[in-house]
C-alpha cells in the first residue's frame, strides 16, 4: 500500500497568533487517522486569513510536497478577511463545485447558518483541495458526508491509491477501478 501525502492548512487570524489552539486542524488529523489505512505524510500550516499566504501554501502543499489531498479550515465565510474559497480558485485548474454543495446541504441538518460558508473544492496538477468551515465541529459534519467520493476523484486526476477501513468510512469506487492488492 502506497504511501500518501496530506495538507492541513489552518485560516485563522487568532489561532495562528496562539490566541486559541488549532482544534479544528487537529480534528481533520484525527479524523483521517481514523478512516484511512495507508500510511500518512502531514504537512501541516496555520496562517492568518492573507489571501497571498494562502494561495503561497496551497501552491507549497501542491506543488512541493505533492500532497493527494489538501484540507482547508477556516475562511469560508461572508467577513470581509474570509477569502479561502477565493485563494483556492486561483489556484485551481478545475472546480468541483459538488463538494460545496453538499457539505452545505448537509450541514443545514446541525445549524440553519450552514448557507454562510462559501466552501468548495477544486483540482491543482494531481492535488485535490478542499475546504471547511472554522468551527471544530464542522469537520466531521462536512467531510462525512463527501468522504466517500474522494479517494476515487484522487484516482482520477492521477494522485495516490487511497484505502479506507470500511467499517469506519466506506468508500465508493466503480467495480473496475478497485485495486484488490493494494
Ligand atoms: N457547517 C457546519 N457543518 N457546522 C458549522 O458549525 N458554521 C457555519 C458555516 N458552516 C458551520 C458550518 C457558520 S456560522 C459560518 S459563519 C460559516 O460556516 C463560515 O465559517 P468560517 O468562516 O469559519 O469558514
Amino acid at each position: 500500500m502506497q504511501k500518501i501525502k496530506i495538507g492541513i492548512l489552518t485560516l485563522s487570524d487568532r489561532a495562528s497568533n496562539g490566541v486559541y489552539e488549532d482544534k479544528s486542524g487537529m480534528a481533520i488529523k484525527e479524523i483521517l487517522n481514523e478512516w484511512i489505512v495507508n500510511e500518512i505524510e502531514y504537512f501541516y500550516e496555520i496562517i492568518p486569513d492573507e489571501f497571498d499566504l494562502i494561495k503561497q501554501n496551497l501552491t507549497k502543499f501542491c506543488d512541493e510536497f505533492d500532497c493527494d489531498l489538501i484540507v482547508t479550515t477556516g475562511g469560508t465565510g461572508p467577513a470581509l478577511r474570509d477569502v479561502t474559497p477565493e485563494a483556492t480558485e486561483v489556484v485551481c485548474d478545475k472546480m468541483m463545485p459538488g463538494f460545496g454543495e453538499l457539505m452545505r446541504l448537509e450541514s443545514l441538518k446541525y445549524v440553519p447558518t450552514a448557507i454562510l460558508s462559501r466552501q468548495t473544492a477544486g483540482i491543482r496538477n494531481k492535488s485535490f483541495i478542499i475546504n471547511l468551515p472554522g468551527n471544530p465541529k464542522a469537520i466531521r459534519e462536512c467531510l462525512e458526508p463527501v468522504f466517500p467520493a474522494i479517494p476515487y476523484c484522487i484516482d482520477l486526476i492521477g494522485g495516490r491509491y487511497i484505502k479506507t477501513d470500511e467499517t469506519k468510512m466506506k468508500t465508493f469506487r466503480p467495480k473496475h477501478a478497485i485495486k484488490l492488492d493494494e
